[in-house]
């Protein structure tokens, strides 16, 4: 497998998250914000988000697996959990990519559970089409086709996060 062509270029990403900054910045204006990060993929929209955002704002991460499988579905394991409660908080998940949407679902049922204030969803690059369990995506950055792609945080077999643009493999 190699990279085959740049999809998304690092300038338009930069512009992109500049801009979704700027929403979410007039969206929790004069409120406290905890951003959870979804690792390992987000961790570079993560940092790239952060620089910009101008509130009184919260860092925790968690790392979850999703199952797929016909009995499993719908069931999210968690490999590592929030050091913060978050309950009466005003919640940003930062994910990505959404695919089948099945893992960031199931995450917003179970952080649901915690009685946040309020809690949105983020996703860097969203494959519209196949999504299985549709849930509203408040700050998205771009809609892409089915195609695997990496880079800006995705991987293929823990390869090519660190690319600053986003591209296809073939
Ligand atoms: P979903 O539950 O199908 O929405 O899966 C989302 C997760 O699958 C993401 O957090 C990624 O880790 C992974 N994923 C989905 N599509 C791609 C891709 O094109 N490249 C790399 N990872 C992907
Ligand atoms: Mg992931």
């Amino acid at each position: 497998m190699e990279i085959s062509k740049v999809l998304i270029s690092q300038e338009e990403i930069e512009n992109k998250v500049s801009e979704l900054a700027n929403e979410i910045n007039s969206k929790y204006k004069g409120e406290e914000l905890v951003v959870i990060g979804i690792l390992k993929g987000a961790f570079i929209v993560v940092s790239d988000l952060a620089k910009q955002l101008d509130l009184d704002v919260t860092f925790d991460f968690m790392s979850i697996k999703s199952y797929y499988g016909s009995e499993s579905t719908g069931q999210v394991k968690i490999v590592k959990d929030l050091e913060y409660d978050i309950t009466d908080k005003n919640v940003l998940i930062v994910e990505d990519i959404y695919d089948t949407g099945l893992t960031l679902s199931n995450l917003k049922k179970l952080l649901e559970s915690r009685n946040p204030k309020s809690i949105e969803v983020f996703s860097m690059f969203v494959k519209k089409e196949v999504a299985q369990d549709p849930i509203e995506i408040n700050y998205s950055g771009f809609e892409i086709g089915p195609e695997f792609v990496v880079g800006y945080g995705l991987d293929y077999n823990g390869k090519y996060r660190e690319l600053p643009y986003l591209a296809v493999l073939a």
